[in-house]
């Protein structure tokens, strides 16, 4: 069994725990929080510390906390010449501490504590200093998913970017779009189908080519009054940049 410290305990780290815990190869021996307050979520079973000194020893320590904080808490680890990873999508590996053998263990997936996951369909990208290293990564990442791909951090950084893009801007653009649907007295759930047919018309071809709407067809009119309709400025800016770079892509002339 390879046994695993979790340094973190947020929804990435939560749902790591549940899938190691469904695994026969990787055995959780402790998840270290700077708090007590997010070990409620896990499960009784495991073994907590709030305190960096009470760390034991593992084959592989997984720092699973916010991006900005990786690198100085890397350096206050009390140990050297272990496995130590980090699960950010945009953080180097080189930005981890080099008292550590370095590593990333990277599930490209947007994780919040309650929603499930299914873990075995996550895309895991890895990338270790050794080639021992990272062989025990492939090993633990094919343990818990079907998909797990070596890259290197400036891969992963492009590879989070376009992340950002497919997810997290998408996701902003569904609240714009919650807001306008509540606002008019209109269900949100009506365009649940409109929004899993976007998504799943990617089985059939690249994003460019399913491409519809107003600024592919040129339809000016109708921009103009929907940009007219829309009365925060924001709003009105996010469609225009929007409307425009679509309209740049097709060839089609600027609102
Ligand atoms: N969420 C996602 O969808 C997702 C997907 C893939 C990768 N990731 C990456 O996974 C990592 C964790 O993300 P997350 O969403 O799980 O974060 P999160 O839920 O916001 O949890 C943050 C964790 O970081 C700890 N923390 C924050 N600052 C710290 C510091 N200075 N020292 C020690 N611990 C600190 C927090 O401890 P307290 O509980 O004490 O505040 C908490 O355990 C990030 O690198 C993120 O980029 C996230």
């Amino acid at each position: 069994m390879i046994k695993v410290v979790l340094l973190g305990a947020g929804n990435v780290a939560f749902h790591l725990a549940k899938a190691f815990l469904r695994s026969d190869q990787i055995q959780i021996i402790q998840v270290f929080n700077r708090s007590e307050d997010a070990f409620s979520f896990f499960p009784n079973s495991l073994s907590t510390t709030t305190s960096l000194s009470k760390i034991l020893d593992a084959d592989c320590y997984i720092i699973s906390i916010s991006d900005d904080s990786i690198n100085e808490f890397s350096a206050t680890l009390p140990f050297s010449n272990k496995l130590v990873v980090h699960t950010s999508g945009s953080v180097a590996m080189n930005q981890l501490h080099s008292k550590n053998r370095r590593g990333v263990f990277y599930p490209l997936q947007t994780f919040s504590k309650n929603t499930e996951v299914n873990f075995a369909e996550i895309p895991v990208f890895v990338e270790a200093e050794t080639k021992t290293d990272l062989q025990l990564l492939q090993k633990m990442g094919r343990s818990i998913s079907k998909k797990c791909f070596e890259i290197n951090s400036e891969q992963r950084e492009k590879l989070h970017l376009a992340a950002v893009f497919v997810c997290n801007f998408v996701n902003h653009l569904y609240h714009i779009g919650y807001e306008l649907a509540t606002e008019n007295d209109i269900p949100f759930e009506l365009l649940m189908p409109l929004i899993k047919e976007t998504a799943r018309k990617l089985d059939d071809g690249i994003p460019s080519t399913m491409q519809t709407g107003p600024a592919k067809r040129n339809d000016k009119k109708t921009m103009a009054k929907q940009l007219e309709i829309l009365h925060l400025q924001e709003h009105k800016e996010i469609y225009s940049l929007l409307s425009n770079a679509i309209a740049n892509h097709y060839g089609r002339k600027k609102l």
